[in-house]
């Protein structure tokens, strides 16, 4: 392991605390002129966080509140016939909820509603929910969840994607034809790759706080990316009205994907226990139940064909991909969808087949999770342009600036790719920053002189990726999303939208936009706290959409409201916009989306344009491989990103960094183990992340290739990095000891074992 220490960039920093006097007063930002601080304003939720002042839902102190806590599935397949309750207990000190209790529809509302929130007859995978309990302190309720047992008779379980007869969803893309695409190849490169689970690991735990409200609802307030789904799944499974049902966003400690959908059925189970005893109820996960019972990425197979020919084109891919969706449905069809679209990589090829599906299995539910499907497959196509290169022995490099796809292109969908098209230039930016050729010749002299003592191994590895900006499809035309500002009657100004802050930026950006839309300083704009019964429905905080798409209605409701006050008042809204509020008691703009001009998708045959625009990702990535115990260690990454516009330069830089780092701890280290559909390292000593000690030097280059159809140009940086990191890991690991790892993660044991497959005899085997 290397320990690397980066450069210390001199960035905003919290304004001392402390009383005046001790500390001399700091006006602005610490280290920034006033142009960048404007460009970099202080992250709002920033200080709160440094100072432990900011209140997770664990931290909120709610007077009267029980303890909740969830009965789970031992077995992955099971008859659940009968909850015993042990006589000798006093059941009448706290509550229990089962199936029966629930006074709405038994579903966690979301595609399908295949997902009970509490199992009735049927479990369906390992940790499954069946029963509720709530209790006024935690040794009671320690007590009760002792003495509630499960009967249950147990039913064949299937754990195989590939043996399984239950489909969640399938796609097949084509454009040109396929076998006259391999009719033209000289050569065909097959392959088949897997990716494994991979967990979220948010630093807060899922949790949920119910309060029943005196008009018979429930207010919770929680741990979540998207308020809007779980208004909709309480107002389901509780029988409640809109106005019944509330959300509430607390601070949140990251999310990843993972509080996507499954606060939904937290916030259900938290809700019916608060009902049923009348309190408050804290649900309150642990580590281990969090990592045992919530969604992963879903695992994948990816068979791969390409045809290409001796002067290396691409002429034909043929591509099938496997995903495992779980015991139930969950976001898996759009998961699936995503992984499908990009599985053919930011590739120029005439002849395409890609044929997706995903299969149910008796194990947890897969879900969201940065990257949402795209991670998986274009692993596989980027280990497909890998070994292509190989073949032909053109280098990686040359083979990418051929074949990576330009304006004008036309993709897997039939789509034509009209603007904002960045391939070529992060490839460009990353060869250049990395002096990819210059070092890979040093790494192929290395390997050439390598000696038996020598136990370590140098390799450098490129990688490209595009990602779909926004919803897939029509989504964002289904979605309708509606953001607003108010001017309130004493002269502020709110930003109200259901973007959640998970730590990427919602309650900086926003506010940044709509200062410098309205020409007032960052200050002067405000923002509420997503609850449902005060902010309209932005859509949710998923698909690194909400810079592009909510950011693009703010701007687009400031120039509205700019004009409101300076229409009426003749000065600028700046000089005038307290005034107007007294006199005409504020205002409120609300923004409604509108489909963005000549972009269209047919959902049927899945033709058009899959996204308005796509953000381009390129990275080289140098590793050291240990060649006695197979570990490698992750140097050094250039990560290229073109996401149309840099709102907030460190914030991006941020995300690049954080969604690169979990792109190597996806290609190194992070693998989840199965037993009977159990996950068998669910605590965080057995489940490894990379820590700060494991993190490379990353150097980030941001790329800005506008999209028309934003007002800022903006596409989205959340999720982009992590479709290339892993790619380029492995093939920097093939560089250094000339194996190909198929299988994500390339952990030492599978290293090792290709290693000694290849005949490396000194594989794992120290020289005596
Ligand atoms: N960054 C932080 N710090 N925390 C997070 O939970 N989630 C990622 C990404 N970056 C996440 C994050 C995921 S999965 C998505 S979809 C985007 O942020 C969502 O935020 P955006 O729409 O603002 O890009
Ligand atoms: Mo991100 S996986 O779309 O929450």
């Amino acid at each position: 392991m290397t320990v690397t220490t980066r450069p210390i960039r001199s960035e905003p920093t919290v304004s001392p605390a402390a009383p005046s006097g001790l500390v001399a007063p700091v006006s602005g930002e610490i280290g920034v002129g006033r142009a960048d601080a404007d460009a970099t304003p202080r992250r709002r939720e920033g200080p709160e966080k440094l100072t432990g002042a900011a209140k997770y839902a664990d931290d909120l102190v709610v007077p009267g509140a029980w303890y909740g806590a969830t009965i789970r599935s031992t077995e992955a397949h099971a008859r659940l016939l009968g909850i015993d309750l042990d006589p000798d207990f006093d059941w009448s000190k706290v509550v229990v909820v089962t199936a029966a209790d629930i006074p709405g529809e038994n579903v966690v509302s979301l595609i399908s509603d295949d997902q009970p929130a509490l199992v009735s007859t049927e479990i369906r995978h390992h940790a499954e929910p069946v029963a509720l309990i709530a209790a006024p302190d935690r040794a009671t309720l320690r007590g009760a969840r002792r003495r509630i047992r499960l009967r249950t008779e147990p039913l064949p379980a299937v754990f195989d994607p590939l043996e399984s007869r239950q489909q969640f969803a399938h796609f097949e893309l084509a454009e040109g034809d396929i076998d006259a695409g391999f009719a033209e190849a000289d050569l065909v490169i097959e392959g088949t790759y897997r990716v494994g689970h991979q967990e979220q690991l948010y630093i807060e735990n899922q949790a949920m706080i119910a309060i029943p409200r005196d008009d018979g609802g429930v207010t919770v307030q929680g741990s979540l990316q998207c308020p809007y789904y779980i208004h909709k799944a309480l107002k389901r499974a509780l029988a409640l009205s809109g106005d019944q049902a509330v959300v509430v966003q607390t601070e949140t400690g990251g999310g990843f994907g993972g509080k996507e959908e499954y606060p939904s059925m937290i916030a259900i189970h938290a809700a019916l226990l608060a009902r049923r005893c009348g309190k408050p109820v804290r649900m309150i996960y642990e580590r281990h139940e969090d990592l045992a019972a919530t969604t992963k990425r879903h695992p994948a197979i990816v068979r791969y064909r390409s045809g290409v020919t001796h002067d290396g084109r691409l002429v034909a891919q043929d591509i099938e991909v496997i995903m495992d969706g779980g015991a139930y449905c969950t976001l898996t069809p759009v998961v699936l969808s995503r992984g499908t679209i990009h599985a053919g990589g930011p590739y120029r090829c005439p002849n395409v087949r890609i044929r997706g599906r995903a299969m149910a299995t008796n194990t947890p539910p897969n879900g969201a999770f940065r990257g949402f499907g795209a991670p998986q497959t274009e692993f596989a196509a980027e280990m497909q342009a890998n070994r292509a290169a190989e073949a032909l022995g053109i280098s990686p490099l040359e083979l990418r600036r051929r074949w990576v796809y330009r304006e004008g292109d036309t993709t897997p969908t039939g789509q034509v790719l009209r603007e904002s098209v960045g391939g070529e230039e992060v490839l460009e930016r990353a060869a250049e920053a990395s002096g990819f050729e210059r070092v890979r010749e040093l790494t192929r002299i290395g390997r050439h002189a390598r000696t038996s003592r020598q136990r370590t191994a140098s390799g450098i590895g490129l990688a490209l990726a595009w990602h779909g900006a926004g919803f897939t499809g029509s989504g964002e035309v289904k979605l309708a999303s509606v953001a607003s500002i108010e001017l309130t009657h004493d002269g502020r100004i709110r930003v109200l939208s259901a973007s959640t802050e998970m730590g990427q930026g919602t309650k900086t950006i926003f506010p940044q936009l709509v200062s410098q839309e309205l020409g007032v300083p960052y200050e002067a704009v405000e923002i509420a706290v997503p609850d449902t019964s005060v902010v309209p429905d932005s859509g949710p905080t998923v698909a690194s959409r909400t810079a592009m798409v909510v950011g693009g209605l703010l701007i687009k409701a400031a120039r509205r409201l700019r004009s409101l006050v300076e229409d009426a008042t003749g000065r600028t809204f700046a000089d005038s916009y307290r005034e107007y509020a007294a006199s005409h008691g504020g205002a409120r703009v609300d923004q409604r989306f509108e489909p963005y001009p000549d972009v269209s998708f047919d959902d049927d045959t899945y033709r058009g344009d899959a996204y308005p625009c796509y953000g381009w990702a390129a990275a080289v990535a140098e590793v050291d491989v240990d060649l006695d115990t197979g570990e490698v260690a992750v140097r050094h990454v250039v990560a290229v990103d073109d996401v149309g516009k840099v709102i907030h330069r460190v914030l991006a830089e941020g995300q690049v960094e954080g969604g690169t780092l979990q792109a190597v701890g996806y290609a190194t280290i992070e693998e989840i183990k199965l037993q009977d559909g159990r996950y068998l390292n669910d605590r965080l000593a057995t489940y490894l992340i990379p820590t700060a000690m494991d993190a490379p030097h990353i150097s980030t280059i941001l790329v800005e290739k506008p999209f028309s159809g934003s007002p800022h140009g903006a596409k989205g940086v959340g999720e982009l990095p992590m479709d290339v990191g892993a790619p380029a890991v492995v093939a920097a690991i093939h560089d250094a000891v000339g194996v190909w790892i198929h299988d994500l993660p390339a952990s030492p044991e599978r290293i090792l074992a290709a290693l000694a497959a290849k005949g490396d005899a000194r594989a794992g085997t120290r020289p005596a």
